[in-house]
């Protein structure tokens, strides 16, 4: 049985109109990620990481999905073997593209988290500063997303599905970000055969058997029929 193994990052999002965060005109380009995405920033300053992450949220409510997310949602209903759909992105375009499983390994900017006890549930459109847990009532809560320092969610399901893929394909990551960006050297050591879709390069390109370039809406529908009719 074959087992596919997807990983994806911002630039999917891209021509949903999300924003990338390394580049040109990138997120980080206007906000340094010491100061918005580390446990150190939001123990610091919560106004200042609340407002960011409240405006990342109301931001991903008006995007709609494009048709990489389309296609990759195709390929999962279609394709005979297991197909297995990581993301790095907070953002819920897969779920809105169909996809029927999506693992996020970065979090959701929809979830709620409280940083007292660990509990749970949807965060408010405005998350306000010391907003209290439904459940143990601290004023922690936090957005339900991983930062810089934080160990990243679901690890263990992720090893399992890359110790025994057969195709691995990264797509709309730049590769700077570990452990994502290690997960193609897993997957080579799995035998599998691997494919970088991104506009450009990425950091670890020469780590990828194959290469498409191009933007995400033209190369992962063109890739994904190549899955499915070969
Ligand atoms: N189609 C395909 N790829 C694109 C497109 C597009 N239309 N537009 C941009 N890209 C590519 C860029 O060339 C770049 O290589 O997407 C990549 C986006 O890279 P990053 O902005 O670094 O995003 P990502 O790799 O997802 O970042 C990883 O870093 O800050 C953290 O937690 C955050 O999950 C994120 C992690």
């Amino acid at each position: 049985m074959e087992n596919i193994v997807i990983l994806t990052g911002a630039g999917i999002s891209a021509e949903s109109g999300m924003g990338t965060f390394r580049g040109a005109g990138g997120l980080w380009e206007n906000q340094r990620v010491e100061d918005v995405a580390t446990p150190e920033a939001f123990a610091r300053n919560p106004e200042m990481v609340q407002a960011f992450y409240n405006g990342r949220r109301q931001k991903a409510a008006t995007v709609a999905p494009n048709a990489a997310h389309e296609a990759i949602a195709r390929l999962q209903r279609d394709y005979p073997g297991t197909v297995t759909l990581i993301t790095q992105n907070v953002d819920a375009l897969h779920e809105k593209g169909g996809s029927p499983e999506v693992i996020h390994m970065h979090g959701e900017l929809a979830g709620a988290l409280c940083a007292a006890c660990d509990h749970r549930w949807t965060a408010p459109a405005e998350m306000p500063v010391g907003h209290p847990c439904p459940d143990c009532g601290a004023p922690a809560a936090r957005p339900d997303v991983v930062w810089f320092g934080e160990m990243p969610y679901h690890m263990e399901r992720i090893l399992d599905a890359l110790t025994t893929c057969t195709l691995f394909a990264a797509i709309g990551t730049s590769g700077n970000v570990y452990p994502a960006a290690g997960f193609v050297q897993e997957a080579f050591r799995a035998g599998a055969h691997t494919v970088e879709i991104n506009l450009e390069p990425s950091a670890v390109v020469s780590d990828f058997a194959e290469t498409r370039f191009g933007p995400a809406t033209q190369t992962v529908p063109a890739w994904v029929d190549d899955v499915l009719g070969g």
